[in-house]
């Protein structure tokens, strides 16, 4: 039967949606099915007519699904979303804005390209895909989505980092010093994890790892290297201080005179080409959410686990998770995915040397 398909990507964007996107062209070219991108995520929906583009016919160079960024863009900042909704005590509204948006584009289904965020928000405000099949595919570089071993976006984020990470150690040899590098990955640490390992760093902070400072400096010191890099998720913190993570690490090592600098590379982290294993990932999870919807399925995530694709109910996903208060709309929650006590990158740096802290939380 043919079918019509809107695709849209939500939230914060990463390397690897528009490989995803390209995919679902295929996959619905394959099918025979109509399929449009809605531009803008929800500002986009929440637009009167919704903001759409058809994308039947193909609106990509085939050499640039690759880059980084979304074609369908994810949104404004400060506009009509549901956090300036919620904001405003028009969250109600907003949603049923939604919903009819939804159902005047007469889709059959709805691929959902999100975070944990905008998943969370998709199985607490359900309503708003009422008639209509809703999949969702996982994407993030912060890998902090539950029940899913990958997300899209993580594996580029890490290479990206790790690149960064790499040349700042070249000059750190040069001039002696010790780079305190930031990494992204919201509250969970797996972002920094992951990168520290890949480059070696001397030392990895991340927020499921209680540290002692005192301890970190002695481990420097005996490493009788007078040059290094400590990798520092940007959601650790140190009781009584303040200010940027890796800033006060910093200045926790000029007060022991360990010569360092800080580094943030920030935005960049969540670009970059997107690496054959995210390319894979995406391949993998377009043809689980089209195989999904052929399935009739409804309200679900593509997931991979143990090596197999497969899908997952929104629901299982959101309890599956830690739930944290969404910062920005009283009154939800949303799901969340941290590196396990048992995750075995913590072992593995721990045997080689790398200060990871003191203690699993
Ligand atoms: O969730 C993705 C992410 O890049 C986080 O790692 C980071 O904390 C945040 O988004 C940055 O958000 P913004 O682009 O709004 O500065």
């Amino acid at each position: 039967m043919r079918k019509k398909i809107g695709i849209m990507t939500t939230g914060g964007d990463c390397s690897g949606l528009n490989t995803v996107i390209q995919r679902l062209i295929d996959g619905c070219r394959l099918r025979k099915w109509d399929i449009i991108g809605i531009q803008d995520g929800t500002d986009g929906l929440y637009a009167n007519p919704a903001k759409t583009i058809d994308l039947t016919n193909d609106v990509f160079q085939f050499a640039s699904s690759h880059l980084a960024g979304s074609i369908l863009s994810n949104g404004h900042d400060g506009v009509m979303n549901f956090e300036a909704a919620a904001h405003a005590g028009k969250l109600s509204a907003f949603n049923k804005r939604l919903q009819k948006s939804l159902k005047d584009l007469n889709l059959d289904a709805m691929v959902l390209i999100g975070g944990n965020g905008s998943l969370s928000l998709a199985h607490t405000y359900n309503e708003i895909y009422s008639g209509l099949q809703l999949v969702c595919i996982p994407k993030t570089m912060d890998l902090d989505i539950p029940l899913t071993d990958k997300t899209i976006g993580f594996d580029t984020a890490v290479q990206q980092l790790s690149y960064y990470a790499e040349q700042l150690s070249l000059i750190a040899r040069s001039h002696h010093r010790w780079f305190v590098i930031q990494a992204m990955g919201r509250a969970c640490g797996s972002l920094a994890l992951h990168a520290g390992v890949a480059v070696g760093a001397d030392a990895i902070l991340i927020p499921e790892v209680k540290f002692d400072v005192d301890n970190l400096v002695k481990h420097i010191k005996q490493s009788k290297r007078d040059y290094g890099i400590i990798m520092v998720s940007e959601a650790i913190s140190i009781r009584g201080h303040s200010g940027k993570p890796a800033d006060m690490i910093s200045r926790a090592l000029s007060a022991a005179n360990i010569p360092n600098r800080t580094s943030f590379s920030e935005h960049l982290q969540r670009t970059g080409d997107t690496t054959a294993s995210d390319r894979i990932l995406a391949m993998g999870f377009a043809d689980t959410a089209l195989k999904a919807i052929e399935n009739n399925e409804t309200n679900v995530m593509t997931a991979l686990q143990n090596g197999e694709y497969k899908t997952v109910s929104l629901s299982d996903f959101f309890n599956a998770g830690r739930k944290v208060k969404d910062p920005n709309i009283v009154g939800v929650m949303t799901s969340n995915r941290y590196v396990e006590p048992d995750d075995v990158l913590l072992q593995i740096a721990t045997d080689m040397g790398i200060y990871i802290g003191e203690k699993r939380k």
